[in-house]
Formats: structure tokens, C-alpha cells, sequence
């Protein structure tokens, strides 16, 4: 089974590439914008390319049974299009959840007629670097909404996900949710990673629009919008559901596991 992973240096698609390795996986292609540069695992094949350019992609498509698509939602209609038409047996995508963003991605896979498994995971752990600037600088976190809950997902899980499916029978024309295994609030969060460096640290709840103000020094424009999800998160908050231990057939990765693993980050 040939396997295409665009997007292979990615945040999600490097993890992908090991993670297919990790389970004995050998034919195993992965999509770059420098070869030279990836520093991909001895064993996978490198083809130069970018789903964000469709002309690149045709070396690539040649022979693949299935597809990982990396988020790039200008041109996945456009990449799905030409994935069908090289013949490729099915997409495994990386979305988000139904409806949000990320939809995008789950149209343009389901408009070009390739069988697919869609992944929708919801917010990462490592968006807990949003707060690695203050973390490194003292032991306050000062942003919105402290009470705001839900169950992020280590990278590591959907990427884990993403190998599983694209190796195993049974996922056509399915969509997979996924969280991690505990809804904690940001407060909890934080502490957390504190917990993770020996060190105490608070969450200091800022008004609406100085927490605007600060999540801009890090998020741009989208500081607006992304607060506004947390907010509806403090009355509505996530649950955590069971899908990644149940298609891993092992716990998922819990958030003290993941702050303990990249502690790093906030050094
Ligand atoms: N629910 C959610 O919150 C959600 C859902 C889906 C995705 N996401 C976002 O997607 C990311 C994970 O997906 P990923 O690993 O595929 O993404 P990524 O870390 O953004 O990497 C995309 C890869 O595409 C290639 N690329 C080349 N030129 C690019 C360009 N101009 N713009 C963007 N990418 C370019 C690069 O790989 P090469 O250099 O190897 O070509 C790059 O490493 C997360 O970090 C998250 O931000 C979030």
C-alpha cells in the first residue's frame, strides 16, 4: 500500500511519517517544499511539492492508494480534484469540527468522489504556547475567561489516528471526532503546565478587551474570535469523548503527560 503524507514537515504531517513508521508501515511517500531542508527518516520517499500549489502534485499522486491531506484550504479542491483523478483509493484529512473553519476541508474531499475518513480534532495542547512568552517571563498567565473548559488533544494522538486509519479496513466515509481524555478549564491548564516545571503558576482572568489585547501579541487578528469561542466554552464545555483509546486501543495522551513531554516549551 503506497502512502502519500503532504504537508510531511508539518506540525500534524512530520508526526504522521513517524507515526506510519512506528507501526511497520514501508511504502511510505512524503510530500515537501524542500527535500533538501526535511530531514525526513531514512526509508521514505521525498518528492518536492505543496498541496498550496496544485501543479506540483502530479509526480507525487502517481500510484497512491491512499492520501493524507494536510489543512490548506485555498487549494483542496483543487488537490482533491487531482487526487481522483490520479486514482487515489482514498483521503484521510485533517479537518476540524463539522462546521467550524476547517469545513472547507471536508467539502472539497467529499465534492471530488474519493472514498475518505475525515479527522476533527479539537483544540490542540500545543496551543498552549500562546502562553510560553508570559510562562518564561514569570509565574502569571494573564488572559481571558479562566473558567472556559474543554478537552484538547495532544498532536502525537492525531497523528497516531491519522496512521491507524490510513493503514486499517473499515474507516470509508467515516468522520472521527476527537479530543483528549479530560475537559480541564484554562485555570487547570495552566497549573498544569506549572506542575510540569516545579513552579506555581497562576491565571490571572483579564476584562474582555484587555484579554483581547493581550492574546493579540501572539494570536494577530484571530485574538478577537478566538476569544469569543472560549467564552462559550465557560457555560458549554467540551467533553472529552473516547475515540482516540478507541481506535489506538490505549489512553490518550492527558494533558500533565503532554506538559511533562514538552515542558521544553515554556523553558
Ligand atoms: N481543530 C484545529 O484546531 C485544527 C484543525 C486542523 C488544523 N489545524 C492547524 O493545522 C496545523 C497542523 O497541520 P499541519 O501539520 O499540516 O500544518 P502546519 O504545521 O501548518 O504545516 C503545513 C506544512 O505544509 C507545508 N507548507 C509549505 N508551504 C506552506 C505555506 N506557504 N503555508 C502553509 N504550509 C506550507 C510545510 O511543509 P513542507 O515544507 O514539508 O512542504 C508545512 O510544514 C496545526 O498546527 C493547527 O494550527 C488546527
Amino acid at each position: 500500500m503506497k502512502i502519500l503524507v503532504t504537508g510531511a514537515t508539518g506540525n500534524v504531517g512530520r508526526l504522521v511519517v513517524d507515526e506510519l513508521l512506528a507501526i511497520g508501515t514501508s511504502d511510505v511517500r512524503a510530500l515537501t517544499v524542500d527535500p533538501a531542508k526535511a530531514a525526513l527518516p531514512v526509508g521514505v520517499e521525498v518528492v518536492q511539492g505543496f498541496v498550496g500549489r496544485p501543479s506540483t502534485l502530479a509526480p507525487a499522486l502517481k500510484g497512491v492508494d491512499v492520501m493524507y491531506l494536510a489543512p490548506h484550504i485555498p487549494t483542496a479542491h483543487e488537490a482533491c480534484r487531482l487526487a481522483a483523478a490520479a486514482g487515489v483509493g482514498r483521503i484521510v484529512d485533517l479537518a476540524g469540527a463539522k462546521g467550524d473553519h476547517w469545513q472547507a476541508i471536508e467539502d472539497a474531499v467529499e465534492a471530488c468522489g474519493v472514498p475518505y475518513t475525515h479527522l476533527e480534532p479539537g483544540e490542540f495542547m500545543d496551543n498552549a504556547t500562546i502562553w510560553a512568552d508570559q510562562i518564561r517571563a514569570g509565574d502569571e498567565v494573564r488572559d481571558g475567561h479562566a473558567d472556559s473548559a474543554n478537552a484538547p488533544i495532544a498532536q502525537e494522538d492525531i497523528a497516531a489516528v491519522a496512521a491507524r486509519v490510513i493503514v486499517s479496513r473499515g474507516h470509508e466515509g467515516k468522520s472521527y471526532e476527537l479530543t483528549g481524555p479530560e475537559t480541564l478549564t484554562r485555570r487547570e491548564r495552566v497549573e498544569t503546565i506549572g506542575r510540569a516545571l516545579g513552579r506555581e503558576l497562576r491565571y490571572i482572568e483579564l476584562a474582555p478587551d484587555e484579554a483581547v489585547q493581550q492574546l493579540s501579541l501572539v494570536m494577530g487578528e484571530y485574538a478577537q474570535w478566538y476569544l469569543e469561542g472560549q467564552a462559550m466554552l465557560v457555560d458549554h464545555p467540551q467533553q472529552a469523548i473516547t475515540t482516540v483509546a478507541d481506535l489506538l486501543e490505549r489512553p490518550a495522551t492527558t494533558y500533565e503527560e503532554w506538559a511533562r513531554h514538552h515542558a521544553n516549551l515554556f523553558r
